[in-house]
């Protein structure tokens, strides 16, 4: 149970509650959700069991795991890939956090009660013009993770986790109900719920296959990280399963509640990357005890970010302890003060942010992703693959069908996403 919430507090973050509702949005509504589903289930969970797998196996950081296991093989390029692509997440994903500190900043001062929907839309725009507050927010928390990696993942944030992931959930349950009640409610739920096809466009596939992979924290080795808690008599396919299931329920839970309110007040569902900071402030300003609702869950959301925070800069920092016996107070730091330098471009405006979330999520994240399918699948042999599993799972269906779809339905699905977004057809 332990670990299932340490992986989930990875899992969960911004790309369920900022990026999913936004993404959704802009391809369309409920055709994507289904899209999405699919890739999850075709890519994500097998992906999911196949790094836990190598991490349990070699208790390593992604490079020292694929040297471990092939000594002087080009896969240790996969490892190599994985940090690189913490690296540019990291960057925006703190400039993004940094948008919910305000925000906590925001709703503690009382800046949403009694503001109308225009001037709490106008908060947002005000934020991403101002190039100075941005970068001190990136700094802030980039320094909070930083603090927290430098101490080690102290039992301290895995209790956090425990407490405040089931809160968030319940707080958007919370919401839920609220948003619900909403004059447009309706129109909200058709939009996630009825497929237009035609909407999507080309890209959509691979935005949804992305957008899967970032959700859950796969395609760079970080739950090869986490794979290395588990214990050896625990069953991947079950934990495989909860992460999954968790991540995605907090996704579509998140859509559900943005997406009446949306069509209630009037917004646009493609507005980008800054609907929930438009949309969720104006339910919290209508609600009764709006105050310490809205408060409340921008704490719990910036919490959030930080333990994905967290999983993102320890990759890189296990790679440097670990093989180049760096310090970890100077790994760490070192690391931490680089990727918040690579982050101020996306913190002043303009196109640089989308240009890095891109960059990860359609094209290293896909690649890490083959890369990692591709090794567990063909460069493993059957045995110790199936080392791994525990003795109810290794006997039946779950080893042979999960064998199948990482051997040939999860690198086929990648690698036609991949053909289809070049135009190959
Ligand atoms: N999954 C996290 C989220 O949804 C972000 C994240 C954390 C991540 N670690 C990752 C994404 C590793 C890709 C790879 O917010």
């Amino acid at each position: 149970m332990g670990f299932v919430l340490a992986s989930m507090g990875s899992a969960v973050g911004l790309g369920n509650v900022w990026r999913f509702p936004y993404i959704a949005g802009q391809y369309g509504g409920a055709a994507f959700i289904l899209l999405y589903i699919a890739c999850v289930l075709a890519v994500g969970v097998p992906l999911l069991l196949a790094e836990f797998l190598i991490g349990r196996k070699t208790q390593r950081n992604p490079v020292g795991a694929f040297r471990t296991l092939r000594p002087g093989s080009p896969w240790v390029f996969t490892g190599w890939l994985g940090v690189s692509a913490g690296f540019v997440i990291l960057s925006y994903y703190g400039v993004v956090a940094g948008w919910v500190l305000h925000y906590v900043y925001l709703s503690a001062s009382n800046a949403f009660v009694g503001t109308s929907p225009e001037q709490i839309t106008d908060l947002f725009t005000r934020l991403s013009s101002n190039r100075w507050l941005q970068i001190c927010w990136l700094m802030i928390f980039m320094l909070l993770t930083i603090g927290v990696v430098s101490r080690g993942i102290s039992r301290g944030i895995e209790a956090g986790n425990k407490i405040m992931m089931p809160l968030l959930f319940a707080l958007l349950l919370g919401l839920l109900f609220y948003a619900l009640q909403t004059p447009g409610a309706i129109s909200g739920v058709d939009f996630l719920l009825r497929p237009e096809w035609e909407k999507l466009g080309r890209i959509a596939v691979l935005e949804a296959l992305g957008q899967a992979l970032f959700s859950l924290s796969l395609g760079m080795g970080a739950m090869i990280t986490y794979g290395s808690y588990l214990s050896r008599d625990t069953s991947l396919v079950r934990c495989s399963f909860f992460v999954a299931i968790g991540d995605t329920s907090v996704a579509i839970l998140a859509g559900f509640v943005v997406f009446p309110i949306v069509f209630s007040f009037g917004l646009e569902p493609s507005a980008g990357p800054g609907l929930i900071f438009q949309t969720l402030p104006i339910a919290f300003a209508q609600l009764p005890g709006g105050y310490w609702v809205a408060l409340a869950f921008f704490v719990l959301l910036s919490f959030a970010a930080l333990t994905s925070a967290i999983s993102l800069l320890e990759v890189a920092c296990a790679y440097f302890i670990d093989e180049q016996r760096w310090s970890r107070q100077r790994s760490s730091w070192t690391l931490g003060s680089a990727i918040f330098l690579l982050g101020v471009p996306s913190a002043l405006g303009g196109e640089f942010l989308g240009f890095m979330d891109s960059l990860a999520t359609n094209y290293l994240l896909p690649i890490g992703a083959l890369l990692i399918a591709v090794f567990t699948g063909w460069g493993l042999g059957r045995d110790e693959r199936r080392a791994e599993f525990t003795h109810a799972d290794a006997a039946g269906f779950r080893f042979t069908g999960w064998a199948f779809l990482i051997r040939f339905v999860t690198p086929v699905a990648l690698v036609l996403i991949f053909l289809h977004q070049l135009r190959v057809f």
